[in-house]
């Protein structure tokens, strides 16, 4: 496989290893798959134990974070397409069980609203929001993926903490807490220490006593 970055490896693996394997996942949606890596390590390591449908969402056009990225190193967003291609290509080749991989491409807010409309609502075992760092694309990420999202499923959200200098629409800390302020009753928070959002969704909301 061929990775021109690191992202995952760093901020990531080290919480994902620990938590992964505990928890019951065939159905994966990720929005933001860039050349796979997050993918391929789910794959590699859940293929092993079960059959898994997979679903990437990506426009392969960048975001604000690549942007500046390839204006420095000149990587072109067609060139990352087909690492994606091939690099998934090689670990479902690899995989011990069947990967049925279904890849959206297209603009997360679409290709969201598309799944909710062909009946996968509560539908996910595991979702990984990691596309636009836009404020107002996370919390519409956050919001239509956490309706596809199963009780009792895992969501992680990237970047909690990334920013581009000072301006708001450029936080996705601001969508993803007033993504978690207004799910309160249906989610719980994983302590974790690292700058993701890692989110349970309860079986059972939060019942006001009276
Ligand atoms: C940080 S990268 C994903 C990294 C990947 N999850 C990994 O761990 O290697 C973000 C990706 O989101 C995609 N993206 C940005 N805005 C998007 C949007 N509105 N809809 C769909 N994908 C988008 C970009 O094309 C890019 O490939």
């Amino acid at each position: 496989m061929i990775f021109s970055n690191d992202w995952f490896n760093q901020n990531a693996k080290i919480i994902w290893d620990k938590l992964i394997p505990t928890l019951k996942i065939n159905k994966i949606l990720e929005i933001g798959s860039y050349e796979g890596r997050s993918l391929c390590y789910l794959i590699e390591l859940l293929g092993k134990d079960s059959d898994l449908e997979v679903h990437a969402i990506d426009t392969w056009g960048g975001g604000e974070d690549q942007v500046s990225k390839r204006l420095a190193s000149e990587v072109t967003m067609s060139e990352v397409e087909k690492r994606f291609i091939l690099n998934t290509q090689i670990v479902i080749e690899n995989s011990k069980h069947k990967i049925d991989l279904h890849v959206h491409k297209g603009s997360s807010d679409l290709e969201l609203s598309k799944l909710l409309s062909s009946g996968y609502r509560d539908y996910f075992d595991f979702i990984y929001v990691d596309g636009s760092h836009e404020t107002t694309d996370t919390l519409l990420d956050a919001t239509l993926a956490f309706r596809l999202l199963k009780k009792g499923g895992t969501m992680i959200i990237d970047d909690y903490l990334w920013h581009v200098d000072t301006r708001d629409n450029y936080r996705p800390k601001l969508a993803i807490d007033a993504f978690v302020n207004l799910h309160f009753h249906q989610l719980d928070i994983y302590q974790t220490n690292n700058a993701q959002m890692y989110i349970l969704k309860r079986t059972q909301p939060i019942v006001a006593m009276k």
